[in-house]
């Protein structure tokens, strides 16, 4: 300890750059209850009073206002994504072997490339995500939610996660990806652990077990990637980029392809499943703008956006300065890292008139930071907001009466970045579903 003006300054609240941590940015914990129930009320106090702030707690710079998140996201030089899928815990040793003895080396995808290699990698990649690529799989969205509502449709009540919202994003994005249905159930099991691996606080003794999980995961995508290999003509973006590797093989090398195959399942499952659930519960609990959406569908876009920019599935995102920086007024350090916090800039009331609330006709709710900005801005969002859309239709059009089960409660898996409820239960009565009276 020493002191400045006969105040003792305690060093381990103070940031990399010498200044004194406050006690908010201190108290910071983003495992914690508050954070992951509300990202955005939780970080109120720091929108208003310290905008961009080093959290002890995280080793992190965190950023919460609207206009310094699009200046990172926009910059993808000063501000790089290598970080984007290191581990924010870092592992134990035995977790670590673990890892090892599975052979795991998950490195650059998309996400987390830098330039020139990403914009490469990026244009030679995306064609399969134009909406008229992507058109063909609105029918089979549609099949597959049909056919999942028709199991529950008679019961009048359903945990329309476990029933519906996981599974139905999960076999969309492994047909996106061209993974054949016999891989489907196995590749299942190991995406939550991704999550946790990566933007979650596992103890020790859970760091093992979601190794092992991991591991397996990777040693799973790699002999889906060989089996691919063996019929490159295959259907889905995975073939897609093998088919691609001879002619340019420095942009989409092998490394590449084994980290995307994992990666990209939970870019396009977790997410969309998140974003869903996320989306039912808030119009849901919005009675009057449900009831506006079932009798006017042409309203699902506009809702979808509203509720992305709400409670969007993806509340931060990382980046590492390449060179000593400053992110509103603020001294950034090179090699400081950075958590973005798009749920808070979602609810930045200096972009957003009533950001809390929730306004399905609101003008500018596409300017939400759910889906990044800039050169990474998410290739898959045309397929998400479909799935979304389609979701929301055949809900409205099917059981426009289900209510919200009173009185649950809503828990969400640990972690700083991936964000909706465990379980979302509804209930309805039968016999008023419109297809009994109106087929
Ligand atoms: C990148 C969000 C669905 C594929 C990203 C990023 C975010 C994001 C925040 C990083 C953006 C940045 O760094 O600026 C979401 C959300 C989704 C969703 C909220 C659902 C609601 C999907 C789907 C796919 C997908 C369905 C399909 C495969 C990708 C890819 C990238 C990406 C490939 C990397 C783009 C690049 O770095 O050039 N997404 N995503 N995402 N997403 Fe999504």
């Amino acid at each position: 300890r020493t002191s400045v003006g006969g105040c003792p300054i305690d060093h381990s609240r103070l940031d990399p750059t010498g200044r004194p941590v406050s006690p908010n940015a201190a108290a910071f914990n983003p495992f914690g209850e508050a954070y992951l129930q509300d990202p955005a009320g939780a970080l109120r106090w720091s929108r208003d009073e310290e905008p961009v702030f080093y959290s002890p707690e995280l080793g992190y710079w965190v950023v919460t206002r609207y206009e310094d998140v699009k200046a990172v996201f926009r910059d993808n030089i000063t501000f790089s994504p290598s970080i984007a899928l290191e581990k924010i815990t870092p592992f134990s040793d035995e977790a670590n072997a673990v890892l090892k003895a599975h052979g795991y080396a998950m490195d650059r995808t998309l996400v987390n490339e830098d330039e020139p290699a990403h914009m490469l990698r990026r244009r030679a990649l995306q064609e399969p995500f134009t909406p008229e690529k992507l058109a063909h799989h609105e029918a089979i969205v549609r099949r597959l939610v049909r056919e999942h509502v028709d199991r529950f449709i008679d019961a009048g009540r359903a945990d329309l996660v476990s029933e519906m919202l996981f599974e139905v994003p999960l076999t969309v994005a492994l047909h996106f990806l061209g993974v054949p249905e016999e891989d489907m159930a196995t590749l299942r099991r190991y995406s939550v652990a991704h999550t946790v691996n990566t933007w979650g606080r596992p103890s020790p003794e859970e760091q093992v077990a979601v190794a092992e999980s991991v591991g397996k995961f990777w040693e799973y995508s790699g002999e889906v990637l060989d089996k691919m290999r063996q019929d490159p003509s295959m259907p889905g973006w995975m073939p897609y980029g093998i088919r691609l590797q001879p002619e340019m093989p420095d942009v989409i090398t092998d490394s590449y392809l084994h980290s995307m195959m994992m990666a990209g399942i939970v870019a396009a499952h977790e997410t969309t499943a998140l974003a869903t659930t996320n989306a039912l519960r808030l119009l849901l609990e919005n009675r009057t703008q449900w009831e506006e959406i079932c009798a006017d569908p042409s309203l699902i876009p506009a809702a979808v956006e509203e509720c992305l920019r709400f409670s969007g599935p993806i509340v931060a995102w990382r980046r590492i300065a390449t060179s000593d920086t400053e992110i509103g007024g603020v001294a950034i350090p090179e090699g400081a890292k950075l958590l973005i916090v798009q749920a808070s800039a979602n609810h930045d009331e200096r972009h957003f008139d009533d950001p809390d609330e929730l306004d399905i006709r609101r003008d500018n709710a596409a300017g939400h930071l759910s889906f990044g900005y800039g050169s990474h801005q998410c290739l898959g969002k045309h397929l998400a907001r479909m799935e979304m859309q389609v979701m929301l239709q055949e809900f409205t059009t099917r059981l426009p009466h289900m209510r919200l089960v009173p009185d649950q409660e809503f828990t969400y898996l640990p972690n700083t970045s991936f964000r909706g409820p465990e379980h979302l239960w509804v209930q309805w009565d039968p016999e008023r579903n419109p297809e009994r009276t109106d087929p």
